[in-house]
């Protein structure tokens, strides 16, 4: 793995790399990472043949400075887990500072409206306009020909596909599915922040979501429309009973538009069901399933059954 910390060096590498023909694909992450990361750049190298990591805690997308001083860092385990990832180990790590990408304090940014509204926009404020404005800014660094987001940020995929979209970049995006733990709890950083009570509270998130989908079945196999009601219903009382959480939302959207949903969609209907809550007092997950996306479906009662 060959890491670059300075924007002039990231630039001439990914320079060489196109002048090479090579088929440059772009993972962003913020470190730490675990094995849901790692799919994401064994994803990349299924679609290119030189992968760029950026590792880099973006301090613009937090809301409260206490969870960025608490967000994990490990850039050794982080280059010896790249390292061991065979034929998927990514040709470039690109590990900036703050300086290096902030060299003075930004006075423009990217704003992508309504979409950022809901969700995990409601609570933390300017969180996805430090999101879109990071991605653009590493989009134009690395000028990649796809780039890899995980399904487990949701809304931020959602973002990033607008955004990309609306300002005609030049970028394929690829969605990676959630990878979980033996317990059904999603992969996250944040997860090693929980102590033992905290991650068997943790369960209640992908439980919840595993009632949602359960609820949309039984009605798919009665025949009937699909319920938005029904399945908010379902995984808001598997949330009800949870110990140890404190939920900030569980809600039903359309997944495209993160708009609300119609009370009743046809059977093949597909509904975003979201859900975020803090665990052990201060650490706060999220997590997601698409009702009527049945790979998702499969996917999430495989893990939480
Ligand atoms: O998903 C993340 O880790 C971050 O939001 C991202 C995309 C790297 C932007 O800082």
């Amino acid at each position: 793995v060959r890491q670059v910390s300075t924007v002039a060096v990231l630039r001439a590498a990914v320079h060489e790399a196109r002048v090479a023909g090579r088929h440059t694909v772009l993972v962003p992450t913020m470190g730490a990472l675990h094995e849901g990361h790692l799919a994401l750049v064994r994803l990349a190298a299924e679609h290119g043949d030189h992968t760029v990591v950026s590792i880099f805690v973006n301090p613009t997308q937090f809301d409260r400075r206490e969870d960025l001083a608490a967000y994990p860092r490990d850039l050794d385990g982080d280059l010896e887990a790249l390292g061991e990832l065979g034929s998927a180990t990514p040709a470039v790590v690109f590990a900036p500072t703050v300086a290096d990408i902030y060299p003075r304090p930004p006075l423009t940014s990217v704003r992508v409206e309504d979409l950022t509204d809901r969700l995990c926009g409601a609570t933390r404020p300017g969180h996805f306009d430090g999101v879109a404005t990071m991605v653009t800014k590493l989009l134009h660094l690395v000028q990649p020909d796809a780039a890899v987001f995980g399904r487990k940020d949701f809304q931020q995929l959602q973002v990033v596909r607008r955004l990309v979209a609306d300002l005609d970049l030049p970028v394929a995006i690829l969605a990676a599915p959630t990878v979980r733990e033996a317990d059904g709890v999603a992969m996250s950083s944040r997860n090693r922040r929980l102590d033992e009570d905290g991650r068997q509270a943790a369960r209640a998130l992908s439980q919840a979501l595993r009632a949602g989908v359960l609820a949309a079945r039984d009605q798919r196999a009665s025949g009937g429309r699909l319920s938005s009601v029904a399945v908010q219903g379902a995984a808001e009382e598997a949330l009800a009973a949870a110990e140890g959480i404190e939920v900030d939302y569980l809600e039903v959207l359309l997944p495209e538009e993160l708009s609300p949903a119609p009370r009743w969609l046809p059977a093949d209907g597909q509904l975003l069901v979201a859900v975020a809550a803090y665990v052990g007092g201060e650490v706060r997950l999220i997590d997601n399933v698409v009702v009527g996306d049945q790979e998702d479906e499969e996917r999430l009662l495989a893990a939480t059954a």
